[in-house]
């Protein structure tokens, strides 16, 4: 072969094929999602956004990564609508969101969604209906708190999995005292103690374990100053510092996930996107952990809040048809089986809790099905449109406990008199 044929040829594989295969394919329609990052979900959109564009060759769908802090992602998303932006066409919506940010999203039954409803956990499918029957978004991932634990370290210590805080805080004791003579960096116990929404789902597992109510009843009473949640207050502020890092009062669920996978804590309370990270540490192995539920308060029993994430297609869209599209595919059952699979986010397509697949990789869904589904839900219907400030109230003056600035009861009278200011309620007793 010629000199200047050889030249050609690389020539023309380096520049013309790309070139030509680009304009061949060039996307007529572009999309963007707006999601999250936290544990292994950008990889779970961003493999369903292939997914999308394989059957759908002129779409091109890119996915930007906001921020893990819901408060954040909130605020960025209010931004966009404010300016009725075209710039995201599919927004990741926590599950408190939908009724208050229903204006900016496209009601989804009008694109097809009564063909998939029924595949989805009800209450989900609820929570993302308006008063006037508007599908708001389509349920995508449900989240419940847990409690992950050391297996190994409860084992070596001749101890069993702890149902109720004192037992929690007993064991992380023993075991963060046997441990530290080696490490000096380890905790009994980490959870989320930073002032934003996070720590609002930790606090309402505090009180609702221990029959203290959930800040607002249905019947729109206040039900936060009660001797069950000053109790409550009163433990979790004394395990900053002793069973908890100090530094708790700045966790969020990245922090205590990468506490615990470095081997540097015995119990961690997060979501469940942490069990396929955790199977990665390489400070234990993946038999050396197991999940157990919230523990519970003297007074009452396991409560786990309902978290979880939904997806919808934007009112102000270009392209509201195909954003349509791309939320219903991101929420049907194939999607949220791989999305499970990559980020452990459990599914609201109820037939993959039967799925054999899903059960091998989180064995523990097949238990932990009842808690997704009865997951206590934060007051956000009842407080609706100002959840937000009233969760505000509850981190603020939660963490001002956290923090030593103040005592529970002083804090709990505020947080009880702002909810009141700001929903109107009076206030009343939890049952
Ligand atoms: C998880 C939950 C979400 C909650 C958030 C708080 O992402 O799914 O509902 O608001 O954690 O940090």
């Amino acid at each position: 072969m010629s000199k200047l044929l050889i030249c050609l040829l690389i020539f023309s594989v380096m520049f013309a094929v790309p070139g030509d295969v680009v304009e061949a394919d060039e996307p007529e329609v572009e999309l963007t999602v707006a999601g999250g990052a936290v544990g292994a979900e950008l990889e779970a959109t961003e493999r369903a956004a292939e997914m999308f564009m394989e059957e759908n060759p002129e779409v091109e769908v890119t996915v930007y990564d906001t921020p893990d802090s819901t408060d954040e992602r909130r605020s960025l998303y209010l931004q966009y609508f404010e300016a009725e932006s075209p710039e995201v066409d599919v927004y990741q919506v926590d599950v408190m969101w939908p009724g208050d940010m229903a204006d900016h999203l496209l009601d989804l039954y009008e694109y097809g969604a009564e063909d998939y409803v029924d595949e989805h956990i009800q209450g989900i499918v609820d929570n993302n209906t308006t008063a006037d029957g508007e599908l708001v978004a389509m349920p995508w991932f449900v989240d419940a708190g847990i409690m992950y634990y050391r297996e190994d370290l409860l084992e070596e210590y001749d101890l069993d999995v702890p149902e109720t805080w004192g037992e929690l805080e007993e064991k992380a004791r023993i075991i963060q005292e046997g441990e530290r003579e080696e490490n000096p960096d380890f905790h009994g116990y980490v959870w989320q103690g930073d002032a934003y929404e996070g720590l609002t789902c930790n606090v309402l597992e505090w009180f609702a374990s221990n029959d203290g109510g959930t800040f607002v009843s249905h019947d729109e009473e206040v039900t936060v100053l009660n001797e069950n949640n000053e109790y409550m207050l009163d433990k979790a502020a004394g395990w900053v510092g002793d069973i908890s890092p100090s530094g708790i009062t700045g966790y969020m669920e990245e922090d205590a996930r990468a506490t615990f996978q470095n081997g540097n804590a015995a119990f961690m309370r997060n979501w469940p996107y942490a069990y396929p990270m955790l199977e990665d540490s390489e400070a234990f192995g993946p038999e050396d952990f197991g999940v157990t539920e919230i523990p519970a308060g003297p007074e009452g029993e396991s409560a786990a809040t309902l978290g979880g994430w939904q997806i919808a297609a934007s009112e102000h869209s270009d392209h509201p048809e195909y954003a349509a599209e791309l939320a219903l595919f991101l929420a049907s059952e194939e999607v949220q089986k791989e999305r499970a699979l990559i980020a452990g986010d459990p599914p609201t397509v109820k037939s993959l809790y039967e799925d054999e697949e899903i059960l091998e990789a989180y064995p523990y869904w097949e238990d932990f099905y009842e808690v997704f589904v009865n997951a206590v839900p934060r007051p956000s219907t009842v407080t609706a449109p100002d959840y937000h400030a009233v969760s505000e109230a509850i981190y603020s003056e939660a963490h001002s406990v956290l923090t030593g600035d103040q005592d529970a009861l002083t804090a709990l009278e505020y947080m009880e008199i702002e909810i009141m200011d700001i929903t109107g309620f009076p206030p009343g007793d939890p049952n």
